[in-house]
């Protein structure tokens, strides 16, 4: 028991070496903070930073973000940890309501608990802001929160991602930075009607992303994907947001790369490039 103990504070904090700060919470808080891209949709454009009403434009209808700042009445502020952790992992409020997949619990189910924790001790060390939330605007059947548990049961699994036999640890880094924590699926796999990701064309691409422009293929196709992107292409676009053509991302990507992984260490953006240039690739 106690072996098995250490090994699990261990682990995390030997990922997190490089970001300079592994034993405060708070510190390695902002880390997965950055990583999980929490900023850009839980800030309006001119708004308080994370008091939330940024508008998301989906097929569906206008979700409006929530306030996620300390604020005991309008953010979440009076949350448990344990609250937070089940809003995280399973998608449920501490009233019991069940959020949209709007908000990526799909992928940030996969969060270790240990990553979520400090992200609840870095989102409580922000400054509060008192403002309230403004009411999604979405078309019905969409706008009807009570097909929520009809539409978890068909296409929602929580939980943290099982070990891969045969897989290095740095895969499975990149694993847990593009599935969990870096939500890349959310904008690069296809949907179904029903707004779920479509698991067997995951990150081949979508035509319908985020404000409905096209979302690019980044499984390792030659033609249809990043197949002829070398490791360094990969971390360089992530870093910088320039691709192998000179040219820069734009259409959320670009937001992507400053709020997230041109934060990350080195060795993380690798362990996304190992990652990706391993995946099945996916043709058109
Ligand atoms: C793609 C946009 C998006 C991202 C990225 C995102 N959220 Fe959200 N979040 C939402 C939306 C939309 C809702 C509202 C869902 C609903 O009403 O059903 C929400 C709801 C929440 C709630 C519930 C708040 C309440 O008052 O009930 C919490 C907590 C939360 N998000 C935290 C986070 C954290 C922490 C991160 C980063 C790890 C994050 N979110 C990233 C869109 C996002
Ligand atoms: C908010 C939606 C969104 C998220 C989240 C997102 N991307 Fe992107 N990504 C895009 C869009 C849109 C483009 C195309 C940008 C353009 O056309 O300039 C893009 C482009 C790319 C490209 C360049 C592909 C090419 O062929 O030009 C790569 C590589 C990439 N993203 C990787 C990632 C990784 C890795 C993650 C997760 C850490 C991620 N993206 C998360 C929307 C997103």
């Amino acid at each position: 028991m106690r072996a098995a103990r250490a090994a699990w504070l261990v682990v995390p904090l030997a990922l997190a070496s490089g970001s300079g700060a592994a034993a405060d919470p708070v510190a390695r808080g902002e880390y997965v903070f950055d990583a999980a891209g929490c900023a850009g949709c839980h800030t309006a454009p001119d708004g308080e930073r994370l008091a939330g009403g940024r508008a998301l434009e989906t097929p569906f209808g206008t979700f409006r973000t929530p306030n996620i700042t300390p604020d005991p009445e309008h953010g979440i502020g009076g949350w448990s940890d344990a609250d937070f952790v089940r809003a995280m992992r399973e998608g449920i409020g501490p009233d019991g309501t069940v959020y949209f997949p709007a908000f990526p619990y799909t992928s940030y189910t996969g969060m270790t608990e240990r990553d979520l924790l400090d992200l609840k001790a870095y989102l409580d060390a922000q400054p509060a802001v008192a403002q309230a939330d403004q009411p999604h605007e979405l078309d019905a059947p969409y706008g009807w929160r009570f097909l929520l548990p009809a539409w978890r049961l068909l296409h929602f699994e929580a939980g943290e991602l099982p070990e891969e036999p045969g897989r290095d640890p740095q895969w499975h880094r990149g694993r847990y930075l593009v599935r969990a924590l870096g939500h890349c699926g959310e904008c690069h796999t296809p949907r179904n009607r029903l707004g779920a990701m479509d698991e067997d064309r995951f990150l081949g691409g979508s035509e319908a992303g985020p404000e409905g422009r096209p979302v690019p293929n980044i499984t390792p196709h030659p033609e249809a994907g990043i197949g002829s992107w070398s490791p360094g292409d990969v971390t360089f676009l992530l870093e910088t947001g320039m691709l192998p053509d000179g040219d820069f991302v734009g259409g959320g990507m670009n937001e992507v790369v400053e709020a997230s992984t041109s934060r990350l260490t080195p060795e993380d953006r690798a362990a996304i490039a190992a990652y990706l240039l391993s995946l099945p690739p996916i043709g058109p």
